[in-house]
Parts: C-alpha cells; sequence; structure tokens
C-alpha cells in the first residue's frame, strides 16, 4: 500500500455545527478523506485559550458528541477518518513545550487572530496560553505529521507559525517534520441570516444542521433581505443579498432560482415566495442529514466508540513522532544515559551487598 499524503484539521468543542461550517469546512472534509489519510481533532485544550470556567469544562464533553454527530451525518466517514480529543493525547503537550523555544513572543504577539480572540473573549490581557494558541495549533498538525491544513482565513498565520516551527526543528536536529501547506476553501465565509458578514452560532444568525423543519421554516422567513424594498412591486437587488447567496448555496434547481431573480430583480414576486421555495430548498438538503442523525443518535455509545479508537489511534501516531523528535534533539539520549548508570550503580551495589554478607 502506498502511504497517502496526511490532514490535520479540526474544531473547538463549542457546540453543534451550523450551515457556514458545511459549507466552508465539513462538505471539503468530506471530500478530501478520500484522497488522504485524515485525522480531525476535538480542540479542546485550544477552548481553554478562552473559555476555562468549570461550565465551560463540563460541556466538552456533550459538545465534542455533537459536532461528532454533525461531521458524521454529513459525510465524514469514521472508517476513513481519525477523530480524536485533543487534551487524551498527552504527547501533544509536549510537543508543545518543545515547540515553545522554536517561535519568538513578538511574533505571536504581531498576529491579528490571537487579539482578536482576547478581545472578543473579554481579556484585557494577553493569556500566556492564548498567546501559545498557534504553538499548540503546531503541535496538532505536526503530530500525525500532516502535509495539509484545510482551514478558515482566521487560522492562515497559525499554519504559517506551524511551516516556520517545522523548518526550525529540522534545521535545528534534523528532518522529522513535513512543512504542512495550508487549504483555505474558495468559498469561504457564509453570510449569517441577518446579512453579518459570517453565520456565527453567538451572533445568533445560524441555522444549525441539526435545526428542525419548524426551526428552519423561522429563520429563513426572518431572514435579512433588500432592506429598500418595502412591497413586492419594487425592483429588488440579487446581489449580496443573503436569500438568493442561500439559493445560490442551497437550491439546486437553477432553472428556478433564476426564475426568483428575474422577478425580483423586475419587482414581481414577493419576499414570501422566495422565502418559500429556500425554506423548500434547505430543508430538503437538510433531511438527509437529519435521518443520519436520527440513526446515529439511535445508537447509544456510538459516538463514544468513534472518539474512543479514533483517540487510541491518535494516541500510537504521537508517541512515535514525540519519539522521533527526541530522538533527533537528543533528549532520549540524556535520559537513556542516566537510566543505564544509576541502574548499573544498583546492580553494583546489590552485588556488594551480596558478597559482603557472603
Ligand atoms: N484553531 C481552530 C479553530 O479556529 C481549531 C484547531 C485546533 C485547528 N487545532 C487545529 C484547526 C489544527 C486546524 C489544525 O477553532
Amino acid at each position: 500500500m502506498t502511504t497517502r499524503k496526511r490532514i490535520l484539521t479540526g474544531d473547538r468543542p463549542t457546540g453543534r455545527l451550523h450551515l457556514g461550517h458545511y459549507v466552508g469546512s465539513i462538505q471539503a472534509r468530506a471530500k478530501l478523506q478520500h484522497e488522504y489519510e485524515t485525522f480531525l481533532i476535538i480542540a479542546d485544550l485550544h477552548m481553554l485559550t478562552t473559555k476555562n470556567s468549570k461550565r465551560d469544562i463540563d460541556d466538552i464533553g456533550e459538545n465534542a458528541r455533537q459536532m461528532v454527530i454533525d461531521y458524521i451525518s454529513c459525510g465524514i466517514d469514521p472508517d476513513l477518518v481519525t477523530i480524536y480529543l485533543q487534551s487524551a493525547v498527552h504527547e501533544v503537550y509536549e510537543l508543545n513545550t518543545i515547540f515553545q523555544n522554536l517561535i519568538t513572543v513578538p511574533h505571536l504577539e504581531r498576529l491579528p487572530s490571537l487579539k482578536d480572540m482576547a478581545r472578543a473573549a473579554d481579556k484585557e490581557e494577553m493569556p500566556y496560553g492564548l498567546l501559545g494558541y498557534p504553538v499548540l495549533q503546531a503541535a496538532d498538525i505536526l503530530t500525525p505529521r500532516a502535509h495539509l491544513v484545510p482551514v478558515g482565513k482566521d487560522n492562515l498565520a497559525h499554519v504559517e507559525v506551524t511551516r516556520v516551527i517545522a523548518r526550525r526543528f529540522n534545521n535545528l536536529y534534523g528532518d522529522v517534520f513535513p512543512v504542512p501547506d495550508a487549504l483555505v476553501p474558495e468559498i469561504g465565509t457564509l453570510v449569517g441570516t441577518d446579512g453579518q458578514a459570517k453565520m456565527s452560532k453567538s451572533l445568533g444568525n445560524a441555522i444549525l444542521l441539526s435545526d428542525d423543519a419548524k426551526a428552519v421554516r423561522k429563520k429563513v422567513f426572518s431572514m435579512y433581505t433588500d432592506p429598500n424594498r418595502i412591497s413586492a412591486d419594487i425592483p429588488g437587488r440579487v446581489e449580496g443579498n443573503p436569500v438568493f447567496i442561500y439559493h445560490d448555496t442551497f437550491n439546486p434547481n437553477i432553472a428556478e432560482v433564476d426564475d426568483l431573480k428575474e422577478r425580483y430583480r423586475s419587482g414581481t414576486v414577493g419576499d414570501v415566495e422566495v422565502k418559500e421555495k429556500l425554506n423548500i430548498a434547505i430543508n430538503n438538503f437538510l433531511d438527509p442529514i437529519r435521518e443520519r442523525r436520527a440513526e446515529i443518535e439511535a445508537d447509544s455509545g456510538y459516538v463514544d466508540e468513534v472518539i474512543f479508537q479514533g483517540t487510541l489511534r491518535a494516541g500510537e501516531e504521537a508517541r512515535a513522532t514525540l519519539l522521533a523528535a527526541k530522538k533527533a534533539m537528543g533528549l532520549t539520549g540524556v535520559w537513556n544515559r542516566i537510566r543505564r548508570k544509576a541502574e548499573k550503580r544498583r546492580k553494583r551495589i546489590a552485588k556488594q551487598t551480596f558478597t559482603s554478607v557472603d
């Protein structure tokens, strides 16, 4: 068997996923899993950099489960993909410690993503762990020695940090790590139902993959459209209009979408018809996902088994990588010599005691 190139990517376990996740990452992962050996990390240690209350931690288990149900419902195949819990693989912490010496504080301080996260989490001062977020991410990516990292735009700089760390490591100690490439989806981010640039659960503008038909209908009918169009006979704007962006993304009936656009532009269709057809399209899109979700939920313990097996598998990879890294650095040698000498001395003393009694 030829060894396939590897992908590592993942998410913080903050809960159920939405249409924006599907468009921005899940869809690509489900496609790439056939081409690459894929590792999907549930990055709970990363979550702790901004959310580390007891409550937050209590929620990790259920949030991780829901997220993995969403993955599998959307076609990510646990037989192809290793899905694992970051905090249960302690080699990640060890690699993180080693990698901290391969990047400087000013480099990390320059990253806008970290300042954004600190601000979003209401942190007046930068927590040490949050500053190290990209270093921990490098530990994730380099644990299975991944070649490709599908991420959103906001994570590009973190993959760049990973590349710096991999190169520095290899230069200092010898080739252990591939220098991974980032893969940013072309489609990018999906607008929110309120017209804001990004769909996000915390902004309250998300349609969840696990929403039922009634919830979807309600969200679609309260969607933001062209604000200048106060009645159905006023010509409306299609470009940049969230309702039509969603039609383009989720309605496979191109003739219907084109017809709606034309009538919207000429002021001969009402919002209700446009939204009703979008409601149907989104529900049709979600129906098979809902069916798989129901099947998975009916099999109690299945998701836990998937994460358990994945974490054992990731642990094996992580041990091999950490050993290779420590060997290259000469760290294993230091400890082995100390142990050998200590053992030799113990044996010598045991023998002396024995002979003196004799
Ligand atoms: N930083 C990612 C996020 O924004 C989560 C993550 C953690 C990740 N480790 C990763 C993504 C490694 C890609 C590769 O939630």
